[in-house]
């Protein structure tokens, strides 16, 4: 196995359910990784699995561009009614969210016929050249490049490490005027096809967006004509209490990306977007030839009709309470724990030294993911200096397993600091 294949936890999995991971020792172990953020609906969602072999016995491939199929359709139909943009709405189905990252740049590079994207610091948007470029993480990109040319990118308005003396107000105005500055000191603005961010970030540490930023951003999209990307691959599906995160801003982008718990583990990924935009990318210039594999397909239209049978979005704020209120409490005791933060069920928890931001405690959460991995929890860290400790569990885990989960973290963080 390739030495660049990193590997967080040495568990080897025999089977998973629910929130549950059974190990080939047969250890029991809680789940609060998903998969990276993969299993929202759970592991092994019955009629996820049920619509998965139902599928696989009548057709496994034929690629849509050659002969069509219905599950590719139907996902596209309720794709757009779920995530609206605007009056007509279009869908396109890939299998990853690199994939879907780099194909909405493509349609918007097509649709406004300019080169440039803007993104941010500390954003994460997949490992291919595209993604790795619009990447912040240098350890992603190590030796990787030359990397994609044409990315332009400004500073993430993250409240929490940079706001200094400012408050929220204050923060939000002095970032939405470097964003148009921008225009003047970075790159052309008639240049520039489109804006990407993720609303809530989420290998860059679980930072949300502030709302006024977002409202911001988009009125100076609109003003420039430049597409406004939002990519909630880590944040869709539930997550957030919402199908995405933008719902939760009530901010509407042109187009939007999603992958990971779509398909509940199996390659999914689609673009959703305005009708006139999606269209403007000329035939056979987007797609491949897995473009929404109809198991895939399948998978994810069972994932949604479960998803909405379990009120999963209401789960995810329930579950969210209680990792912020426990943490908070923590929080009371552990000066180590700067932030808790989030929208809905994606909660982090910023780990710092001195009581200071701008310090973040490496040491520690390495420390704690690894006590955690020992005593039975299944954990990752996020952010650029990897400070922040991430829950994406099932949003289908019981309170009990959630607490359960929880007593284990909060003894491995009072153990270490
Ligand atoms: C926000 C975001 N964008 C893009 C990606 C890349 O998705 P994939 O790993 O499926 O290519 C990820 C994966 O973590 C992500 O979190």
């Amino acid at each position: 196995m390739a030495n660049g294949v990193g590997v967080f936890n040495t568990a080897t999995v025999e089977e998973a359910k629910g929130a549950l991971i059974t190990d080939v020792d047969g250890r029991e172990l809680i789940d609060f990784a998903g998969g990276i953020g993969v299993v929202n609906a759970g592991h092994c969602p019955e009629p996820v699995v049920k619509a998965i072999q139902a599928q696989a016995e009548k057709y496994l491939h034929t690629s849509f561009n050659v002969v069509t199929y219905e599950p590719y359709i139907k996902l596209c139909e309720e794709l757009a009614e779920i995530l609206p943009h605007g009056d007509k709405t279009k869908v396109m189905l890939i299998s990853t969210g690199a994939e879907a990252v780099e194909n909405a740049v493509k349609i918007a590079r097509q649709a406004t016929k300019r080169p440039a994207v803007l993104c941010f610091t500390e954003a994460y948007h997949g490992r291919t050249l595209l993604g790795m470029s619009l990447t912040s993480k240098v350890n992603y990109k190590f030796s990787s490049g030359p990397f994609a040319p044409e990315i332009y990118r400004i500073p993430f308005p993250n409240f929490y490490k940079y706001h200094g003396t400012q408050d929220m107000e204050e923060f939000v105005d002095t970032e939405l005027k470097r964003l148009h500055e921008s225009a003047h000191n970075l790159v052309d603005i008639n240049s520039v096809a489109a804006i990407i961010i993720e609303p809530i970030q989420g290998e860059g540490g679980f930072n949300p967006v502030p709302q006024k930023y977002l409202e911001g951003l988009r009125s100076f999209c609109d003003k420039h004509g430049v597409l406004l990307i939002f990519d909630e691959i880590q944040s869709g599906f539930c997550r957030t209490g919402h199908w995405a995160a933008w719902q939760h801003y009530k901010v509407q982008p042109d187009l939007s990306t999603y992958a990971k718990s779509l398909g509940s583990g199996l390659p999914i990924s689609a673009v959703v977007g305005r009708a006139e935009i999606m269209d403007a990318a000329a035939p056979g210039t987007i797609g491949g030839t897995y473009i929404g594999s109809p198991v895939c397909c399948a998978a994810a239209l069972a994932t949604i009709q479960y998803m909405k049978d379990e009120n999963l979005n209401k789960r995810a704020e329930h579950l969210g309470k209680i990792v912020t209120k426990r943490m908070e409490q923590l929080q009371k005791e552990c000066p180590e724990i700067g932030d808790v933060r989030g929208i809905g069920a994606m909660i982090g928890i910023d780990l710092i030294k001195d009581k200071d931001p701008g310090k973040p405690n490496t040491e520690l959460c390495s420390k704690v993911v690894k006590g955690c991995a020992e005593e039975g929890l299944i954990l990752l860290s996020a952010g650029t200096l990897k400070n922040v400790i991430r829950i994406l569990s099932p949003l289908v885990i019981t309170d009990e397993q959630l607490n359960r989960g929880l007593d284990i973290l909060e003894n491995q963080i009072r153990l270490n600091v």
